[in-house]
């Protein structure tokens, strides 16, 4: 059974369609009209993945158009990176843009220790690595191993995106470091941001399905925070950023004639899989290690026959860091 440690970006391919169909266009759309008429952009993709959430941008062209376009990737995990750098010029082709592959010094064996990777965001291996021209956008691209939280710290960016990224911290920490790394003026927009809720349906015997959501949000927060996108609503104006926009992003997850589509049956493998080995062990949970196991069976049998549905609640969030002479937070 691939495991998400194993694989993690494959795991994140096969949520490409759930986040396509998830991502609200109404905050997407007001993001483009604030960046409209822009002749430059600094972006900074954290958490970053294998690139999907720049292709996104650039698919539904959120970037401005006839500007000048630096956008810096960074994960923490090689094997996404390595993906991203792989992936992004062969998407970028399929969609019949130019690509330019540039000299950045990413060829450098990263450090196999994470604890290390932050040596990844010093100065040396910096520098684009891949140009991409659609008819009126030119992005150069950084793809970068490391800590989110030290390359958002060397330089100033006009827009920090952070796709599914903020449940995973303690969001009274985070916000404060990465809304400081913003121009006055600046944006951050946070889509898929976990909002606390997993439904899984129809029920199945043996766990009731509250004590397990509780269960699995207990062991989110035991680090981050299950109810990061409500939480955006209140620290954001705390912390001298306006909510420009917000609006749901919820996973529903089906199948359609008895098959899911696209690469979503793998998707609801590796859900069932996070939960059940969060579960398994953690402090925060009574659950069995028996009843655990009988629960992934009967929820991977659900999914073989094309029956489990799967919701999670997620928002997103567009901010904007206030100008020193700007009154209270903005609305929508
Ligand atoms: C749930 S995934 C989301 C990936 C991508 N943004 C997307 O929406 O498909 C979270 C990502 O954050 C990365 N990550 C976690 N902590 C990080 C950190 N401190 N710095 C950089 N990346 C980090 C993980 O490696 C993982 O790729």
């Amino acid at each position: 059974m691939p495991s998400l440690e194993d694989d993690y970006p494959r795991y994140l391919a096969s949520k490409r369609s759930v986040d396509d169909r998830a991502v609200n266009e109404r905050v997407l759309r007001r993001l483009a009209t604030e960046l409209e008429g822009r002749n430059r952009l600094d972006v900074l993709v954290l958490g970053a993945g294998i690139g999907r959430g720049l292709e996104r941008l650039l698919e539904r062209e959120v970037l401005p158009a006839n500007a000048e376009i630096a956008c810096t990737l960074v994960d923490l995990r090689e094997s996404n990176v390595e993906a991203a750098r792989e992936r992004l010029p062969e998407w970028a082709r399929s969609q019949g843009h130019a690509v330019t592959e540039l000299n950045g010094d990413h060829d450098r064996p990263a450090d196999p220790d994470p604890r290390n990777a932050e040596d990844e965001s010093g100065q040396e291996g910096r520098g684009p690595h891949l140009r991409i021209e659609t008819d009126n956008r030119t992005v150069d691209v950084e793809v970068l191993r490391a800590d989110a939280f030290s390359v958002v710290a060397r330089d100033e960016w006009d827009l920090l995106v952070g796709g599914a990224f903020l449940d995973l911290f303690d969001l009274d920490a985070a916000l404060p470091r990465l809304l400081a790394a913003l121009e006055p003026g600046g944006y951050c927009y946070f889509p898929i941001t976990f909002d606390g809720g997993t439904i899984l349906e129809p029920p199945i015997g043996g766990i009731a399905p509250d004590r397990l959501e509780a269960a699995f949000h207990a062991r989110i927060d035991s680090g981050g925070d299950s109810c990061a996108g409500r939480h955006l609503l209140t620290r954001l104006p705390r912390e001298g950023a306006s909510v420009l926009a917000t609006g749901s992003s919820d996973w529903v997850v089906r199948a359609r004639d008895g098959a899911y589509p696209a690469a979503e049956a793998t998707f609801l493998r590796y859900i069932v899989d996070t939960i059940a080995d969060a579960l398994a062990g953690s402090e925060e949970s009574d659950l069995g290690e028996e009843v655990l196991t009988r629960w992934r069976e009967r929820r991977h049998e659900q999914i073989e026959r094309g029956d489990l549905i799967y919701i999670a609640h997620q928002l997103d969030v567009l901010g904007r860091v206030r100008e020193p002479d700007e009154a209270g937070p903005g609305s929508e």
